[in-house]
């Protein structure tokens, strides 16, 4: 078997994130090296201990860096409406029984970079942790094989204002710090996202066929989709599993634009919108490769291991 790819993940849990997760833990190409948290979804002490529960509950052993409990500038809302109190549906499940790591997920970030050069790079969150990481060293985009971010509203969109999608719009100026540091990214944005809702019913049926995984995952979301269910409709939108699948099987992916991005990060209006030059007007380096369509049978196969 070839090596497997070393792979780090970003992240918020998160009811959309724990699905992403589960894709990742059930691949067999990819060798993962551990979790860096961050705020978003809900404030840190939850998305961490969410992160643990998960990886306990999922049987998996990994390091869980905590990260930055608050964006770079501006302090931001969180997403508990749509991910409950706690990031995972208040079901009070029992405390994980493993503790976090004491290093800091942006060093964690650059150490696990050197250790592992070229590996691959996957953010579910706001960008605060990396954009500390650039900071702290320049030098790491150069040690990425490839970045996929879940972020932005590339029409303007949004689904945490009129035109930002939330991860960006929470913390904009880390989104912008990133976006200028790699010369080359993938972006998974909302309204990417919206092309590839999964049917509610489908999705329980799932949940039904799964073990213990996809009981635990049922209950975290239950009132997620309830509240998806009631506001957008028929078909449940899973953020972070479509690049997570854009990430572990880019062959799935049927096609990418790529184009100069901008992330607004003053504006009255559009605060946190990703400001992409369609028609490479401003002449800057189209570092941005952004997901039109992935193969809806490998992403409904992914969503469906992630949970056997
Ligand atoms: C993104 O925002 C969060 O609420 C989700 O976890 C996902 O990462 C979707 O806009
Ligand atoms: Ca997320």
């Amino acid at each position: 078997m070839p090596d497997r790819i070393p792979l780090l993940i970003d992240t918020d849990p998160g009811v959309d994130d724990a699905w992403a997760l589960l894709m990742a833990f059930a691949s067999p190409a990819h060798r993962l090296l551990g979790l860096t948290v961050t705020a978003g979804n809900v404030g840190l002490d939850h998305t961490v201990r969410n992160a643990l529960k998960l990886c306990e509950v999922a049987g998996v052993e990994l390091p869980v860096f905590p990260g930055c409990p608050v964006p770079l500038v501006h302090p931001a809302g969180d997403a508990a409406y749509v991910h409950g109190r706690d990031g995972f549906g208040d079901t009070g499940y029992l405390p994980p029984a493993r503790p976090a790591e004491a290093e800091h997920a942006a060093l964690a970030m650059i150490r696990l970079s050197r250790a592992h050069p070229g590996l691959l790079l996957v953010c579910l969150g706001p960008l605060t942790n990396l954009a500390l990481a650039l900071r702290l060293d320049p030098g790491l985009p150069a040690r990425i094989g490839r970045l996929v971010v879940m972020g932005g509203a590339v029409t303007g969109q949004g689904n945490t204002s009129v035109s930002a999608e939330f991860n960006i719009g929470f913390d904009p100026e880390a989104a912008h710090v990133v976006f200028e540091a790699f010369e080359s990214f993938d972006l998974v944005d909302w309204e990417a996202v919206l092309r590839h809702g999964l049917p509610h019913d489908e999705v329980e049926r799932w949940f039904a066929e799964g073990g213990p995984k996809a009981a635990f995952y049922a209950a975290i979301s239950r009132r997620t989709r309830e509240w998806s269910e009631d506001r957008r409709g028929q078909l449940w939108h899973c953020a972070d599993g479509l690049a997570m699948l854009a990430a572990l099987e880019p062959e799935a992916v049927t096609g990418w634009a790529r184009r100069p991005v901008a992330v607004e990060t003053g504006g009255r209006l559009a605060r946190g919108a990703t400001i992409v030059d369609w028609g490479n007007r401003s002449g800057r380096p189209a570092r941005a490769r952004i997901l039109e369509g992935v193969d809806p049978a490998r992403f409904h196969h992914w969503l469906r291991l992630a949970l056997a």
